[in-house]
């Protein structure tokens, strides 16, 4: 069953919307900068808690990427967007492929930021499994161990870095399963993004071992219309990059105005 999403709502009700969906297990506080100065240019962005993480309960039953993005539209038809801007971080990546699956017409832009197209390897399988062990025996300090140290870079504020350790602490254990078997069952988003017809952003910090910047040549390579934008940093670029990652929305938003 699709879940009423908690979301922020920022910038003019009449400018063209953009939905920012956050990585794993993060919430929507990881685009506050984007957030900030694609409203402040006009954008309508909305930002919400995917299910059981930050805000946001978590569902029922095994985890798939087609809850979530169940969620995403009904999120969009609750606000009244016939068609919008998606940008997804990591596992929101993966979210906005499934939501570019199933409602492709909808689309006016994706942005793929520190994200990858492939599914999982079977030892990343194995490693899911394993993670989804560690966490119902140890809860969210076992997703911190993990990877806290591979969201951000050494050069990444302190300040930066215990945020995000606090937002991962919160995260209910149930919520972290799911995500963990959606992201494990996720299919391969090749044919998804070479299928899609509106302007593509992909964003990749240049440290990032966890989607690194070989696969976001890839993405850029297989979608029609793309643009690649390499910044500083590891992972989590939005938090770390704030700026060069805002910069570059801002201008992949602007081409879509
Ligand atoms: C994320 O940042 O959302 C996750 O690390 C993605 C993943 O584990 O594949």
């Amino acid at each position: 069953m699709d879940l009423d999403l908690p979301h922020t709502d920022h910038g003019p009700r009449a400018g063209l919307p953009i939905l920012l969906l956050h990585g794993f297990p993060l919430d929507h506080g990881m685009w506050a900068a984007q957030e900030r100065a694609l409203a402040a240019a006009g954008f309508r962005v909305l930002a919400p808690d995917l299910r059981g993480m930050g805000k946001a309960p978590p569902g029922k039953g095994p985890g798939s990427m087609g809850a979530y993005a169940g969620d995403v539209l009904r999120l969009a038809d609750r606000a009244g967007l016939r068609r919008f801007a998606l940008a997804g971080f990591s596992m929101g990546g993966y979210v906005a492929f499934e939501v570019a699956r199933r409602a492709p017409e909808r689309l006016l832009g994706l942005a793929l930021v520190d994200t990858r197209m492939e599914p999982d390897s079977e030892e990343g399988r194995r490693g899911r499994a394993a993670m989804m062990e560690k966490v119902r025996q140890q809860g969210p300090q076992a997703l911190v161990d993990a990877m806290l140290s591979k969201m951000l870079s050494n050069s990444a504020p302190s300040e930066a870095v215990e945020r995000v350790r606090a937002t991962m602490m919160r995260t209910p254990i149930d919520g972290a399963v799911q995500a963990l078997e959606a992201m494990a069952a996720r299919p391969d988003s090749t044919a998804t993004l070479r299928g899609l017809a509106c302007p593509v952003l992909v964003v990749v910090g240049e440290q990032d071992a966890l989607t690194p910047p070989d696969a976001a040549r890839a993405m850029a390579q297989a979608a029609r219309d793309a643009r690649l934008v390499v910044v500083p940093g590891a992972h989590l670029t939005p938090v770390e990059s704030p700026d060069a990652v805002a910069e570059a929305m801002l201008a992949w938003a602007r081409g879509l105005a």
